[in-house]
């Protein structure tokens, strides 16, 4: 099991290093940087795309599935860049966008045209004899999930924005060109892939929500769900036993996922499942905050842990991605202590059963964007909820503070190089302004400190990669009821490791048999072991028995 023992990096390549000042991350800007990710001691590069695209949504509207958006680079960048990664032993993943299409792919344009090959590459259907939407299903970046094109006197579906319009699953057609897209990419080199998305695929029932909700319960899982996972990977990263493959599931279940990320299933190696970044959505609603709930982010954790082991199946493991606001700013302290809580909420995750995902600025503590006006997003799902928000009778203000705590852009501003002008992100304008904190926080001033976040996060990985209890070990829940502390132990033949995390910002104690234990790993610097131990803010104590 190749991708157990690794780390996955996950570049956003728009904010990642622009090479020509165009005010765009590029290709060109991430070989620049390839040593600093080498330093980090990551095994793979997920890239989020970087097709032609009209960047509605950050190119998942994608337009060309295998051109390069010049504003990124050409193929031969990219064949550098392959070259350049594979002297550092990384691997390239890469993300597959087989949900929908941007509306601009000549497949639709063709379908608008009036050919019915392609119409049946997406999904049309006939409004109610009302001459309503076919049915009530909402779009998840708000409003109606159906379009009327009047020239064919058909609705078509999109879950997303309408510029995204849903592919036709249920078409052979279509299942081949996505294998046949990711087996262009594995002929460039790409080894790893990213499905955007995917237990969405399976649309099985078009009736009304009668809940009058979004609809989800009518495409997510569905029944087809394994039979087209099965075929992708027959039909394409299935013939590289190298391959490494997580699919993102959109509000799913273990019992599911167990299957599709199953040892034997010949679906995907891992996914990402969500449950446990709700814990502070009030009421399950994202644009409504409440503190997070710890008891239920350890119920959840643990329940995903165990759920898994039992049934052979793997994790990818996160707090962090491009939709996500940033941990430390979420669930640790982005002020007093950011540095302690950013090396404890890694040291939770990385030691646990599964494949940890890093996302680029996590290593130095990046925290949330701070932004003060509505003109400084540029995020499509925040800039419609801001609106609609606005048009329910919210102040300006409050819609400015959940923003502030749940949009997309959190995560999106410009990587923190360094302290000059727009953090030595680019020379010219950035898409989207760089965090203010960056003069304090950044890769120059974190890494080269022996106590940062970054020389934290190389050791947790080096952990990864030389010990086998962290790769293989199984995962057993400790001190469930604990209300501060989230600890659990992991076993592997004889060997044992103890996980101790603190997640809050006062002291606190625990009992817990240490006898035999020397301390491996923690974030202060003059932690000791003894029998009671003393958890000081944020503390956390990686515990390990021969
Ligand atoms: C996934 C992506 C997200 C995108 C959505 C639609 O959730 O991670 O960024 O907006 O799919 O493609």
């Amino acid at each position: 099991m190749s991708f157990h023992n690794k780390v996955v990096y996950q570049i956003y390549p728009k904010s990642f290093q622009d090479s020509n000042g165009d005010g765009w991350g590029d290709i060109r800007g991430v070989i620049d940087r390839l040593d600093y990710l080498a330093d980090l001691g990551i095994d793979v590069i997920w890239f989020n795309p970087m097709t032609v695209s009209p960047q509605k949504d950050n190119g998942y509207d994608v337009t060309d599935y295998r051109r390069f958006d010049p504003r990124y680079g050409t193929m031969e960048d990219f064949e550098e860049l392959v070259k350049e990664t594979k002297k550092r032993h990384i691997d390239i993943m890469f993300d597959m966008v087989f949900n929908h299409t941007s509306t601009t792919h000549e497949w639709f344009r063709k379908a608008l045209a009036g050919d019915a090959k392609y119409q049946d590459y997406y999904i049309f259907r006939e409004g109610k004899a009302d001459g309503s939407a076919p049915n009530n299903w909402q779009s998840k970046f708000g409003g109606p999930a159906w379009v009327y094109v009047p020239s064919l006197k058909k609705w078509y579906l999109h879950l997303f924005d309408p510029t995204q319009a849903d592919l036709n699953w249920a078409n052979p057609a279509v299942r081949q060109e996505c294998a046949d897209i990711v087996n262009f990419w594995r002929s460039k080199g790409v080894k790893g892939f990213r499905f955007d998305v995917i237990n969405e695929i399976n649309k099985w029932s078009f009736e009304d929500d009668p809940n009058n909700f979004d609809g989800r319960q009518f495409y997510t899982d569905g029944p087809r769900e394994e039979e087209y996972l099965k075929f992708l990977n027959e039909n394409s990263f299935g013939q590289d036993p190298d391959h490494i493959t997580v699919g993102e599931m959109s509000s799913t279940t273990i019992e599911k996922c167990a299957k599709y990320a199953g040892k034997d299933s010949h679906e995907l190696d891992m996914v990402f499942s969500f449950h446990h970044l709700k814990v502070d959505y009030k009421d399950g609603k994202k644009w409504e905050l409440q503190p997070f709930d710890f008891m239920e982010l350890k119920k959840l954790l643990f329940s995903w842990q165990l759920g898994m082991q039992e049934q052979n199946a793997w994790n990818a493991l996160f707090w962090n991605c491009h939709d996500q606001p940033r941990s430390v700013s979420r669930f640790g302290d982005d002020k007093k202590y950011r540095r302690e809580s950013a090396k404890m909420l890694a040291t939770a995750i990385h030691l646990l059963r599964g494949t940890p995902y890093v996302y680029q600025g996590e290593e130095i503590g990046m925290t949330n964007a701070g932004f003060t006006d509505i003109a400084q997003y540029r995020d499509v799902e925040s800039i419609n909820f801001h609106d609609i928000l606005l048009k329910e009778g919210k102040p300006e203000e409050e819609i400015l503070h959940i923003l502030n705590e749940r949009s997309r852009d959190n995560a999106r501003t410009p990587m923190q190089w360094n302290d000059m002008e727009n953090a030595g992100f680019t020379e010219g304008t950035p898409w989207l302004p760089v965090c203010s904190n960056y003069k304090a926080i950044n890769a120059v001033s974190d890494r080269w400190d022996p106590d940062s976040i970054f020389n934290y996060y190389r050791e947790l990985i080096r952990l990864r990669h030389s010990m086998e209890i962290v790769a293989e070990g199984e995962v057993k829940p400790l001190l469930e009821e604990h209300p501060d502390v989230f600890a659990y132990e992991r076993t592997y033949s004889k060997e044992s490791m103890i996980v101790v995390c603190n997640f809050f910002g006062r002291d606190t104690d625990v009992k817990l048999d240490v006898n035999g234990y020397e301390l491996l790993l923690s974030n202060y610097r003059d932690s000791k072991l003894s029998s009671e131990i003393h958890l000081r803010p944020y503390e956390s104590l990686v515990l390990y028995r021969k």
